[in-house]
């Protein structure tokens, strides 16, 4: 169980998508040291003004035959590709190809589980997020992650979104209302919550508690978003909302999306990544990625033609 207060707004027992074990109360934590893979405005506080051009590059990936193993077991074998940054790249391909796996390394949500290997290198922001001096808590405010299954922790809605930024050591109360309600707003939620910030976050619904979830992921301004399945566990109404929120999002983070729906993957992605296990002695592998228009329309591999016909998968 990865306990929260040391994730950050990535939140969740990764290895089971069930919900983070819930603090009775948001811990201090001093603000740990920033290893440069994270832009250096962006461990300070955070302006709730719009995006500088300075950082308008920030946010990229580099992954070079990245290989992942599960007690000795390869999951994913040599992948590489490029994720651009403030663009929206989806992941897709059948159950058990190492979707969560993969997006796992990219905020080293996997250092928690046992028995697992990550090969490769892996650079944010043209630096290895793997190396000794970055530490894994700071990486994780700057790339936040949602979940299968909202996971709002057993506090107020209000304190779920200050539990980030109350982590690195914010206390003043107006700053604190500045983020959550900024938080809020972004996630496109504000309006239904404004006057019951103090209610219990269990008390909303599933998709409203998506949306808290992801507040709470950007109340430590992040610049990367990760989203494993978002929408499997809401209905239709509140995936338009949670669809309607990455396009919102897309021109100031980049977003890695996990997705088996094809026509979501087409709605908000601009770029797309296949990943197939051809067979249960082989790991898996990324089979192409590239603008998510040509991936539906004209995919280079008849393998990616097949899944997204809904041949197999
Ligand atoms: N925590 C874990 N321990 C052991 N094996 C795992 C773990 N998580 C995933 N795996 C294995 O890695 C492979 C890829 O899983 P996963 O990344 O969850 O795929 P996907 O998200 O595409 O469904 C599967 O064979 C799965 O059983
Ligand atoms: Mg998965």
């Amino acid at each position: 169980m990865v306990n929260p207060a040391n994730t950050a707004n990535a939140t969740a027992d990764t290895a089971t998508d069930t919900p983070a074990e819930a603090p009775t109360e948001a811990p201090v934590h001093k603000a740990p040291e920033v290893h440069t893979v994270v832009p250096e405005h962006r461990a300070e506080r955070p302006s709730t003004s719009s995006t500088s051009d300075a950082d308008s590059k920030s946010g990229h990936f580099e992954l070079e035959k990245v290989s992942v193993s599960y007690g000795g077991d390869m999951a994913l074998k040599d992948v590489s590709f490029y994720i651009e940054p403030r663009k929206v790249t989806a992941l897709i391909g059948p159950s058990g190809c190492g979707k969560s796996t993969l997006l796992r390394c990219l905020n080293r949500m996997n250092d928690a589980i046992d028995g697992v290997k990550v090969e490769g290198l892996i650079s944010l922001n043209g630096e290895d997020i793997n190396a000794k001096a970055v530490d894994p808590v700071s990486l994780r405010m700057y790339v936040g992650q949602v979940f299968q299954r909202p996971n709002p922790f057993p506090l107020s809605i209000y304190d779920n979104v200050a539990f980030g930024p109350r982590t690195q050591g914010i206390r003043k109360k107006d700053e604190l209302d500045e983020i959550v309600i900024d938080s809020l707003k972004k996630a496109a939620i504000y309006e239904e919550v404004k006057n019951s910030l103090k209610k219990h976050a269990f008390e909303l619904s599933g998709g409203q508690q998506q949306r808290l979830c992801i507040a709470r992921a950007l109340a430590t301004k992040p610049g990367v978003l990760l989203m494993d399945e978002p929408c499997s566990a809401l209905d239709p109404i509140s995936t338009g909302m949670i669809e309607d929120t990455v396009q919102q999002l897309r021109d100031s983070m980049t977003i890695v999306i996990v997705t088996h729906n094809m026509q979501q993957a087409a709605r908000v992605s601009d770029s797309t990544a296949f990943l197939l296990r051809e067979s249960i002695e082989e790991p898996a592998g990324l089979v192409e990625i590239t603008d998510t228009t040509t991936m539906f329309t004209q995919p280079r591999d008849k393998r990616t033609e097949n899944y997204i016909t809904g041949r197999f998968g």
